[in-house]
């Protein structure tokens, strides 16, 4: 018996199953303390227009964010979720593997909330729930902000590459043409559900943005 026929005679998740398009519509976002909290606020608008029910968590330190980079409230930002909990509830739908989700993104994602992750040792809703995502082979997204990065986050970033996390740093494509800072915001966001199969208005390489005018000399 090969490793696949373990696999599948003890019923674990295959790669199929956990393909986007066969996951339910409806997403785990979490919102931590690193700054960008932006991305985390456009993401659930994003979510609201394409139908897609959000689950939201957002440690402490991102109510913190919040009211240093936007001129919204916690609360406000909570209510754009369909659902939301206290970063100490770990007895949400979200902390288990059996309420099936179609994956979750952390925007933005801090270095102390994606060390959390990397090692399992999970201490709040948020790093449980990625947890989850992590053992149930579902997509996470981790957009993770900082800079400079010393080894030890390049290390950890890795290792959470290694078990099937993404990593997605909050970087703006200058291609894309943006003329506002909610260019360079959305293009993020769409970037982040196009890996999760769900399509977000954004400007693209070769069609939007056509590559042979481009690439004319005179
Ligand atoms: C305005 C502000 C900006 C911050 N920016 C970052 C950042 O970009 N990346 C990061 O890892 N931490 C950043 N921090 C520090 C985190 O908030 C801090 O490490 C916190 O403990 C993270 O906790 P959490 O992961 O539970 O949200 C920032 C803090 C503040 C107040």
């Amino acid at each position: 018996m090969g490793a696949r026929d373990v696999n599948e005679g003890m019923g674990r998740a295959s790669d199929t199953e956990n393909r986007p398009e066969r996951l339910p519509k409806r997403l785990v976002v979490g919102l931590s303390g690193a700054s960008g909290v932006i991305y985390g606020i456009r993401l659930l608008e994003a979510l609201k227009q394409l139908r897609i029910e959000s689950h939201l968590v957002m440690t402490k330190p991102a109510q913190i964010t919040i009211a240093y980079e936007t001129d919204l409230t916690p609360k406000q930002v909570a209510a754009k979720a369909d659902h939301n909990y206290g970063i100490e509830d770990i007895g949400a739908s979200i902390a288990s593997g059996s309420f099936k989700t179609g994956g979750m993104i952390v925007a933005p994602c801090s270095v102390r909330t994606m060390s959390e992750i990397a090692t399992g040792v999970t201490t709040n809703l948020l790093t449980r729930s990625a947890d989850v995502m992590l053992k149930e082979r579902r997509p996470l997204i981790l957009m993770v902000r900082e800079t400079p990065l010393h080894l030890g986050h390049l290390r950890t970033m890795t290792a959470l590459a290694e078990m099937g996390a993404i990593i997605l740093p909050p970087m703006p494509a200058f291609y894309a043409e943006p003329k506002t800072l909610s260019d360079l915001v959305d293009q993020m966001v769409g970037r982040a559900l196009d890996l999760l199969g769900h399509e977000w208005p954004m400007k693209r390489w070769g069609e939007d943005l056509p590559t042979p005018k481009r690439g004319k000399r005179s």
